[in-house]
């Protein structure tokens, strides 16, 4: 009988400790909202870094690299697609957290954010159709010529400083650079100016009815940028980024998206 008791006991002790537990445990997840979630910006017409896929979602190198980081990093990430030239002062305005959209890094930029390490070199370059034999690089453009590039972008700068020289008819500055490719092919404008890698992008997805034309005009290379000040979230990701490095998760990323790895030759 008094066995009997000592077993109840001994249950009832049991189930007590195990609804503290279960209550302990639900209330340590519910306060434990310490996951961050932090808001990336990208403008996505700028492939194989960003774009969309076939439903539409952002997708790209730069999403790719940015969810490596925070696995990494244990934040969590959303993604939000945005204009080229709204990325920044969506930062400033706390609108969003992180920049990933290969952007260069350069002095204006750096007085309105902060970038991280960067992750990845660039240049520019001119592209044109293929049919085109009178375009042989910049120093060929004329004076009756029109330049697409995108609002906001350092291609844009380019161009705008092409017309000022009078080396061109006009800078076509437009929203996205689809649009830019789509002008090119309807013959509204010479040539575009943009990103090599992006444009070899689209030079395949188009089956080869561009080309580009001339020498690589040198550009900073890309980083991510946070609001101005944040050296936290900064070194959350120049840290993510050096472990993706390491782990061989990076590399892994420029073999499927088909861009060449900045690291390669220092790991
Ligand atoms: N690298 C160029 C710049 O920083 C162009 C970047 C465009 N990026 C984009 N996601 N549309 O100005």
């Amino acid at each position: 009988m008094k066995k009997n008791l000592a077993m109840k006991l001994a249950v009832l002790g049991l189930c007590v400790v195990t609804a503290f537990a279960f209550t302990a445990c639900g209330s340590s997840s519910s306060s434990k909202k310490t996951t961050k979630t932090y808001t990336v910006v990208t403008e996505p017409t700028f492939p194989p870094y960003d774009t969309t896929d076939k439903d539409g979602n952002l997708d790209g190198f730069d999403m790719d690299m940015v969810k490596a980081i925070a696995k990494d990093q244990g934040f969590k990430v959303k993604f939000k697609s945005m204009e080229f030239q709204s990325l920044i002062p969506a930062i400033q305005a706390g609108n969003a957290d992180i920049i990933a959209a290969g952007m260069n890094v350069d002095k204006e930029r750096s007085k309105k954010v902060d970038f991280t390490n960067t992750y990845s070199d660039s240049g520019l370059v001119v592209m044109v159709k293929k049919d085109n034999t009178t375009i042989k690089g910049v120093d060929s453009l004329t004076s009756t010529m029109k330049v697409a590039s995108q609002t906001g972008t350092s291609g844009a700068t380019e161009c705008k400083d092409l017309q000022k020289e009078g080396k061109i008819s006009e800078a076509v500055i437009l929203d996205g650079f689809d649009t830019c490719i789509m002008q090119l092919q309807n013959g509204d404008v010479n040539a575009v100016i943009i990103d090599k890698p992006v444009a070899q992008n689209y030079i395949q997805k188009h089956s080869g009815k561009f080309k580009i034309v001339g020498k690589t005009m040198d550009a900073e290379s890309y980083a991510m940028a946070v609001k101005k000040g944040n050296t936290a979230l900064k070194k959350q990701l120049n840290q993510g980024l050096k472990n993706i490095i390491k782990d061989g998760t990076f590399q892994k990323l420029c073999d499927k998206w088909g861009i060449g790895n900045k690291f390669a030759s220092t790991n």
